[in-house]
């Protein structure tokens, strides 16, 4: 295909149509390293500064990826454009429909499809897209990045080299007739919220014309939008604080983050069946600093407890919503991951976002244990989900007629030796070195020696005999980060 290489350019689109005009034929690409007069959707202005990729892909008509779908081809844009990002880079970026790519919330990248008409017929397809390599100049509505922020090194010396790289993809992908699926791999997740300002709707549908079906969480109509001008935002789109919850079978963890990208956190253990539930709950959040949030992020393993906390939060005026179970660095392909609980992908994923470059063992220690193993590569190998400590001593009590109803947190598990001496002894030592023996095992086995992770409320008791690391809220830090999308994989 035929590649322009330009130093400055008005516009690579206007360019592109300019030549158009001149009878130049597609497909062709132009490609510059910097914009006088750079195009955004609506009307606005694209900033254009040196270091960015500026990019134009003038397509024949006939290689539109689904004619009978005039108006899919802005997605199939962004979706062919994330796969070249995933491929070259490992990186995953989240599409906002209908064609904003993300990463964590943040715009990496713009795309502007315009489209001539030949007669009656639809004529030449102009596909501008515009990805920030170096800055991350400002957009309406919306935090900027840039990939070198992303990927940490320098890329905006290969600007031309990458935007004839994404000409070649893009040609190719032409071909690609089932593009939904990819599409479906990086787009926001049915049940995404979407606020403009004043309701809150949630994602239904992108239908196969491309355009935006929501239904308003409250009055439960549905909209459909085929514009891009409707005033609708993803909430994860502003800069705005995050509350989490990680909701257990009676215990919920909250935790408040004053934006997404903080490391700071103010954490609360509530226990729903406390009859002072309802009290901490509002001392909680009245300890949080303005602008107060309006949303909960929830994930939970059990329905009750979840309507408990949405019914407690909602003399707040805070709306509990489901975060979604989205894989971002790891890769779930030997796991059925419809079966995976939301819960581990977030230990998974934020181990994996802490520990890049290691084999991991996840354990969370609470009323079950779960072990979740991770390669080196981000392959997620399978875990483990076992009876929690306190379960195990429960169901000892239950079973049998002589042994104690032992509370793990009363007992001094920190001097066992090797072998109990006396009943209690025995309970303990047997509960305690079982599972050290288990995680020894796997360290052992395991082709790559893993680092090991402790979470949960029991994973204190635990790291006393292990070597660990641990980490008091990491499921929330999966949570906050499949909230927001995006991820070097
Ligand atoms: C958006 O508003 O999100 C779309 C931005 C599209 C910008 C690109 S940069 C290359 C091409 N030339 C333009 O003038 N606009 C597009």
């Amino acid at each position: 295909m035929k590649k322009l290489a330009f130093d400055s350019l008005d516009s690579t689109s206007t360019h592109a149509a300019r030549l158009l005009d001149e009878n130049e034929s597609a497909p062709f690409a132009v490609i510059a390293k910097t914009q006088t007069a750079g195009r955004g959707r609506s009307g606005r202005q694209w900033e254009s500064p040196k270091g960015g990729l500026y990019f134009t892909l003038v397509l024949p008509p006939e290689k539109h990826p689904d004619p009978k779908h005039p108006g899919s081809l802005p997605l199939w844009v962004a979706s062919q454009t994330a796969a070249f990002f995933h491929e070259k880079f490992s990186l995953r970026l989240t599409i906002k429909w209908p064609n904003d790519l993300l990463f964590a919330g943040r715009k990496l990248a713009g795309i502007l499809c315009e489209s001539r008409m030949q007669g009656k017929d639809l004529g030449p397809l102009i596909i501008g897209i515009g990805v920030n390599l170096h800055d991350a100049p400002p957009v309406t509505e919306q935090q900027s990045v840039a990939l070198e922020e992303i990927l940490q090194k320098p890329l905006a010396e290969d600007a031309l080299k990458l935007g004839e790289q994404l000409a070649d993809f893009l040609w190719e992908k032409t071909e690609d007739k089932d593009w939904r699926k990819t599409y479906d791999f990086f787009a926001l997740e049915n049940g995404q919220l979407y606020t403009d300002g004043k309701r809150l709707a949630s994602l239904y549908n992108v239908t196969k014309d491309g355009n935006l079906q929501l239904i308003d969480i409250q009055t439960k109509e549905m909209q459909s939008l085929s514009s891009v001008s409707h005033g609708y935002r993803w909430v994860y789109q502003e800069k705005n604080p995050l509350l989490l919850a990680d909701i257990g079978n009676s215990l919920v963890k909250l935790a408040y983050f004053t934006d997404a990208s903080s490391d700071k956190a103010l954490i609360a253990r509530l226990d729903l069946r406390d009859e002072s539930f309802a009290l901490d709950l509002a001392r909680f959040l009245d300890s949080i600093p303005y602008p107060k949030p309006w949303i909960v992020h929830g994930i939970t393993v059990a329905s009750r407890p979840w309507e408990k906390l949405s019914e407690a939060l909602n003399p707040h005026r805070l709306t509990l919503v489901p975060v979604p179970k989205r894989p971002l660095r790891v890769n779930y392909s030997a796991y059925n991951f419809s079966q995976l609980g939301v819960d581990r992908v977030a230990l998974a994923e934020a181990a994996k976002q802490k520990y890049p470059n290691e084999a991991l063992l996840v354990l969370s220690a609470g009323t079950c244990i779960t072990i979740e193993a991770v390669s080196k590569e981000g392959a997620y190998l399978g875990g483990y989900i076992l009876p929690g400590l306190q379960t195990k001593l429960n169901s000892l009590h239950l079973r049998t007629d002589r042994l104690p109803l032992l509370k793990i947190y009363e007992e001094d598990t920190g001097s066992l030796d090797l072998f109990g001496h006396n009943t209690k002894e025995a309970m303990l030592s047997g509960l305690i070195h079982e599972s050290i023996a288990l995680i020894e095992y796997l360290g052992r086995t395991l082709p790559e020696k893993p680092r090991l992770i402790l979470t949960g409320g029991d994973a204190g008791i635990l790291s006393r005999f292990l070597s660990a690391d641990y980490h008091e809220a990491l499921t929330l830090e999966g949570v906050r980060l499949m909230a927001k999308g995006g991820a070097v994989c």
